[in-house]
């Protein structure tokens, strides 16, 4: 295990793992003995890789999976959740100056490139810290999936992982500075403009029930707002899947 200093920031903290049980996690206790803001941890494996709603995040060689520790001053706690959206934007405005191009959006926390899913984000905190864990299937995607995946190299896009996580760390910081200036309301818009499906039928799993309808918008809140025939309805957490055609 060792710290070293990035050549993005000579002030930055990245501590590169061959292996963790999760990057969130490493980063959280790394948080806990005093890491500085904007922090890094990689691993190029991980063996309890942590996905949303408690699901397993299966982690191959050959991906990225990153999470930084973000100090947040000023900001009230209920708009630390906005910041996955700021995360997002950073991914792709990195992965657009790898030479990916149209990577887009499937709410809450997906990325996406053809409508399938190679990147997701999962925020963790403790009360004065937040952990942006980040895992892009760069090489690979696993056989067993919830939603139709995939991974930047099946898709004819060669990206070295160390280039990857020097473009999104100061993109994110970029990112987050902007969003800690201006508030959400850039950051919403950046996010829709490349949500996929606006405007198009989706599915939300909710753990009761589905709800079937129109995805709208996203709110000031980063709610996501489906219509149909029963009204209209703000979803704070759940799963898209695309309807087909
Ligand atoms: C999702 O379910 O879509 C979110 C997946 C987030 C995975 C990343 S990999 C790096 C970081 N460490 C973890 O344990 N999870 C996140």
């Amino acid at each position: 295990m060792s710290w070293l200093q990035a050549h993005t920031s000579p002030e930055r903290q990245i501590l590169i793992l061959e292996e963790a049980g999760s990057t969130n996690e490493e980063a959280l206790r790394l948080a806990r003995e005093g890491a500085a803001h904007g922090a890094a941890v990689v691993a190029k494996r991980q063996t309890r890789g942590r996905g949303r709603q408690g699901r397993v995040w299966e982690s191959l060689e050959g991906n990225l999976h990153l999470s930084i520790i973000v100090r947040p001053v000023d900001v009230q706690p209920e708009r630390l959740p906005q910041l996955s959206f700021v995360a997002a934007l950073a991914c792709r405005d990195a992965l657009d100056e790898a030479g990916v191009p149209a990577v887009q959006f499937k709410w809450p926390n997906d990325l996406l490139l053809k409508g399938r899913k190679f990147g997701g984000i999962l925020l963790e905190g403790a009360s004065d810290v937040v952990i942006i864990g980040i895992g892009l299937n760069v090489a690979d995607y696993p056989a067993e999936t919830m939603f139709p995946a995939t991974a930047l190299k099946l898709e004819g896009f060669e990206v070295e992982l160390d280039a990857l996580l020097h473009l999104i760390l100061p993109r994110f910081d970029r990112r987050y500075d902007a969003w800690h200036a201006k508030g959400f309301e850039p950051v919403r818009e950046d996010w829709l403009e490349h949500a996929a499906r606006k405007g198009e039928k989706v599915s939300v799993r909710l753990p009761e029930k589905a709800i079937e309808g129109t995805f709208v918008d996203m709110d000031d809140t980063g709610a996501l707002i489906v219509h149909n025939s029963e009204g209209t309805h703000t979803l704070l957490a759940g799963d898209v899947m695309f309807k087909k055609g």
